[in-house]
């Protein structure tokens, strides 16, 4: 079976190149930029390449009940459209995707907004959103041969990368900066037995170093500079419109660090539309942390048209990235759907995910921006009370449990940047309490906490 149908097109020249003849670091020999999937069949009206919308939405629901284990993975289930494979017997899959859309009832009273869900990709095998591009990434890497894959993290992608390695009998190398991770995530990477270096410098310092360890041996790169892993991680945009029954969000709201996932989730509704199978894109805009902004920083300089590396600085150590690589895919996805990129500060932050929890659902920092930004949108005037809002949660609250906890402890945030913000983290603070181990303190301590 041969199922590949797909080429490499530079998004900065526009050159084409096969599959096979990508660079180790994944950059354009002509121009530097990264690449593309892209499948050239689709845009020929009449070519038999080009999937029926009507078919394939019936198709996709099918598999739902399917008892193959392609079809239960949330992203294989739509391999039609990411046809990256030449034979989709060697997808390595963990059953990754089909993550809850959770409505959030509270936060949309509060905001005086009809309709407001959160995408909760959390609720992957890993624990982030990072396994649907791992599965289409690493997939690649093992049909090409590759025994070594690598990748450079603040965490999620080390997990994923080293949990889809193992299932496939490959072994995994991981750079992360030093101290500036989440427990949870390094564990994970141990557990899946990678390889794992932790660097004297940051997230920028790691990858800049991989990108010239890949020029010197075979290992296959699996940061999201590899085209393929925005290819899975464009799959939530098809379970999004699939769950709005094929119409979509007015917007999505996604969190931005390397800005590969605000990229891939714009392809994958470019794709929708191109294809026929949704009539319009939502806006998506990207929110960063105010220490870790260069993207915004650029759509306040320039629109988005050129950006300056910086050093950054957040609690969210996710999305602590100063040259993000996927920056000018990203941003012209925030330009074609009409999004806004904008920066929340710690305290914002730590709020939202506060917030979150009331509603039950616990995520990361880095995900909780996303709720942070909407309410900075909402007062700013960009989202109208009838509109549908969807959030991007990126990865699982327990990835960081230190973070809650601290919040909770109230030694989270310095003086000076829970300033202004008292009220608000008082009322959603809830640190555990010491107590006797008696029927009457215990009622106590409930009778205290009424208030
Ligand atoms: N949220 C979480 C939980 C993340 O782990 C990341 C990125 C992002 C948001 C930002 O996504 O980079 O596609 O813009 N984590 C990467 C990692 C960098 O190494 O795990 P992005």
């Amino acid at each position: 079976m041969n199922d590949n149908l797909h080429q490499l097109r530079c998004f900065g020249c526009g050159a084409r190149i096969s599959g096979s003849e990508a660079q180790p670091d994944f950059r354009c020999a002509q121009c530097g930029d990264l690449f593309e999937v892209d499948y050239p069949g689709w845009s020929q009206r009449q070519s038999h390449d080009r999937p029926n919308p009507g078919a394939l939405k019936w198709l996709w629901r099918e598999r739902r009940c399917s008892s193959e284990a392609l079809d239960h993975s949330g992203v294989w289930r739509f391999r039609e459209l990411l046809p990256i494979l030449d034979n989709f017997g060697n997808a390595v899959t963990l059953r990754e995707g089909n993550t809850p859309l959770y409505s959030l009832p509270r936060a949309a009273k509060a905001l005086g907004i009809d309709q407001l869900f959160a995408k909760h990709q959390g609720m992957n095998p890993t624990g982030s959103f990072k396994d649907t591009g791992m599965t289409a990434a690493l997939s690649v890497a093992k049909e090409r041969g590759f025994e070594w894959v690598a990748c450079a993290s603040t965490g999620n992608t080390s997990a994923a990368m080293a949990a889809y390695a193992a299932r496939a009998g490959l072994r995994s190398l991981v750079l992360i900066p030093e101290g500036k991770i989440a427990w949870g995530k390094l564990s994970q990477a141990m557990d899946y037995g990678a390889v794992t270096c932790q660097l004297k410098t940051d997230f920028d310092g790691c990858l800049r170093l991989l990108t010239q360890i890949v020029r010197e041996a075979p290992i296959c790169l699996l940061n999201s500079v590899n085209p393929y892993r925005l290819e899975g991680q464009k799959t939530p945009a098809f379970e999004i419109a699939e769950a709005f029954d094929w119409t979509v969000p007015d917007h999505l709201i996604v969190p931005g660090g390397n800005l590969g996932n605000s990229s891939a989730l714009g392809k994958g509704f470019r794709e929708l539309r191109e294809l026929g199978l949704v009539a319009r894109m939502p806006r998506i805009s990207v929110i960063q942390a105010e220490g870790a902004n260069p993207l915004v920083r650029s759509f306040a300089a320039n629109h988005g048209a050129s950006m300056e590396p910086m050093e950054a600085h957040t609690r969210a150590t996710a999305i602590r990235i100063g040259n993000p690589a996927s920056w000018r895919k990203a941003a012209r996805v925030v330009q074609d759907t009409g999004g806004w990129c904008l920066d929340v500060s710690e305290a914002e932050i730590a709020i939202a995910k506060a917030e979150l929890g009331t509603e039950g659902l616990g995520c990361e920092p880095a995900s909780a921006v996303t709720l942070a930004g909407l309410k900075k949108l909402r007062a700013q005037g960009h989202v109208a009370t009838g509109e549908t809002v969807v959030l991007v949660l990126t990865g699982h609250t327990l990835k960081d449990a230190d973070y809650t906890i601290d919040f909770h402890r109230g030694t989270l945030l310095r003086d000076e940047e829970a300033a202004g913000f008292e009220p608000q983290i008082d009322r959603l603070r809830r640190n555990a309490i010491t107590v006797e181990a008696t029927p009457a303190a215990v009622l106590a301590a409930v009778k205290g906490s009424a208030g």
